[in-house]
């Protein structure tokens, strides 16, 4: 058997290991005994050195005019284009989900590089008139420093660019600890921009786990902002590591995304839509579709036509072109979700389909579910109200339009929806009242796009938004300016009057 492959992290343009020379094992989830490498175990001093080539590049990245910036990052985008392939098949032999997906991460990552490269050419202030004679005003965006970034494995590629991109293009440098899960695919993003020109130290790439890296860079006093993409749970002890710095922090955590089915819905398109928004994935999405609220007229035939397709979902290896359903990442994430299908059960909500681990055969090797649907499920179960993340979608339901409403903001969090109906008067209703960042009608509530904001409200997140024009209010800060060349002292709100 060949040795094992070994890498790095990326500290001040170089690759280097961990100073604990420690390492820990990147597997594959669809064959446990498939080695994809090991990673550097980091410690703190890591974090340190990362921090100390940031804090010191930024010093000549913010001086670089923003549109050369943006040179680099055209020509990351180019890479990751050319390495498409590549990258995708590596991200499937890492994370699981089947190769048509992983394209669409890579592509994600390339969307954001490309849209990212076009804001330094624009990152527009404003100019305003000075309420004084021969007085100038107006704003500019100024960087914020290094940025520290925690992302998760889902999107392992896709959501580092959505951080990593708006902070350079803005003039902040980057440490970013990847998920341990998925480590190479954030490589692979940082070693397109090494390929690009970054200059050293812009960019730092720090492996290992959230108690040693994660929080000595939440810490580190020379870290100003902090995003972070992951779970409620874990969110909150970075907003708490970050409070006594007073870092500005972006949290992108949990959601519990209801799609509402009425009954003059395409049925056909809102079926595609909940398999698609359901168990894409294999549910791993923040924005999975998993709760649905049917209209009671057509429940039944809803329910039984969508636990047909679930049954006949082809789960297996994600290179294998006609599998239309990967692993779970891991054999704890499959331990959560099989005990939230106990709890289900327990709860008195009615197994439709799957509910169990998938076994036999190449199953055994690796992290696999059945994809599963309850049926007859309470507003108030725990199935419906906690984010389960994985392939489980609970029906419920509902006598009309208000109380499909009513139900779907009935859960703490608010990242995604869906409406499927035919009333345009309902249609812009739910636009208004659902409560979400993201509403989607007659489509279901994954697919975001690169080049509209991507967040959400209640406890999904903490108020700011990633991807756009709006991730660059969290990297850069507004600086106003007042030039006065009248040549004499001029006093605001009194010399005017
Ligand atoms: C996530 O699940 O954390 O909108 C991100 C979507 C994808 C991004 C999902 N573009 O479903």
């Amino acid at each position: 058997m060949a040795p094992p492959k070994i890498y790095k992290n990326y500290i001040n343009g170089e690759w280097v290991d961990s100073v604990s020379h420690e390492s820990f094992e990147n597997l594959n989830p669809t064959n446990r005994e498939k080695l994809i490498g090991l990673f550097p175990h980091s410690t703190p001093e890591d974090v340190n050195r990362a921090v100390e080539a940031a804090r010191e590049a930024q010093k000549s990245w913010r001086l670089l005019p923003a549109p050369k910036r943006g040179e680099i990052l055209y020509r990351a985008a180019r890479q990751l284009l050319e390495r498409k392939e590549e990258f995708s098949e590596q991200m499937t032999a890492e994370m699981g989900k089947v190769l048509a997906e992983t394209r669409g991460d890579v592509q994600e990552a390339i969307d954001m590089t490309f849209y990212m490269a076009g804001e330094g050419r624009r990152q527009f202030g404003q100019t305003t008139p000075s309420e004084l004679v021969n007085k100038f005003a107006m704003t500019v965006r100024s960087p914020l420093g290094v940025c520290g970034m925690i992302t998760p494995w889902n999107f392992p590629m896709a959501i580092p660019s959505w951080k990593i991109m708006p902070a350079l293009i803005c003039g902040n440098t980057v440490v970013i600890k990847p998920a341990q899960d998925t480590p190479l695919s954030t490589y692979n993003l940082v070693s397109a921009l090494e390929e690009a020109g970054v200059p050293r130290g812009v960019v730092n790439l720090v492996c290992g786990f959230g108690r040693e890296v994660g929080g000595q860079l939440i810490g580190h006093p020379s870290v100003r902002a902090v995003s972070f993409t992951g779970s409620t749970e874990v969110g909150r002890a970075v907003s708490q590591g970050c409070a006594p710095t007073f870092k500005r922090v972006c949290l992108e955590m949990g959601g519990k995304n209801a799609m509402v089915v009425m009954e003059d819905a395409n049925l056909e398109l809102a079926l595609d839509g909940a398999v698609w928004g359901g168990f894409g994935t294999t549910g791993q999405r923040c924005t999975a579709t998993s709760r649905i609220a049917v209209h009671k007229d057509i429940y039944r035939q809803f329910s039984e036509i969508l636990s047909e397709r679930a049954r006949a979902l082809h789960v297996g290896d994600g290179m294998d072109a006609s599998v239309q359903m990967g692993p779970l990442i891991n054999e704890n994430q499959l331990k959560t979700v099989d005990g939230y299908v106990e709890i289900g059960k327990g709860e008195g909500a009615k197994l439709l389909t799957g509910g169990h681990r998938l076994t036999g055969g190449d199953y055994d090797k690796g992290s696999f579910y059945a994809p599963t649907i309850f049926g007859d499920c309470d507003p108030k179960m725990r199935i419906i109200q906690e984010e389960i993340f994985g392939p489980v979608v609970s029906l419920i339901p509902v006598n009309n339009f208000e109380h499909a409403l009513e139900v779907a903001n009935d859960v703490v969090y608010g990242l995604s929806s869906a409406i499927y109906t035919r009333d345009v008067n309902r249609a812009f209703q739910a636009m208004r009242d659902l409560e979400t960042g993201i509403v989607y009608v007659n489509a279901p509530t994954i697919g975001a796009e690169t080049h509209l904001p991507f967040g959400g409200i209640k406890q999904t997140g903490n108020g700011h938004r990633e991807a756009a024009v709006t991730a660059l209010d969290f990297y850069s800060e507004w600086k106003t300016l007042y030039i006065d060349y009248s040549d004499r002292l001029q006093r605001a709100q009194i010399d005017n009057q």
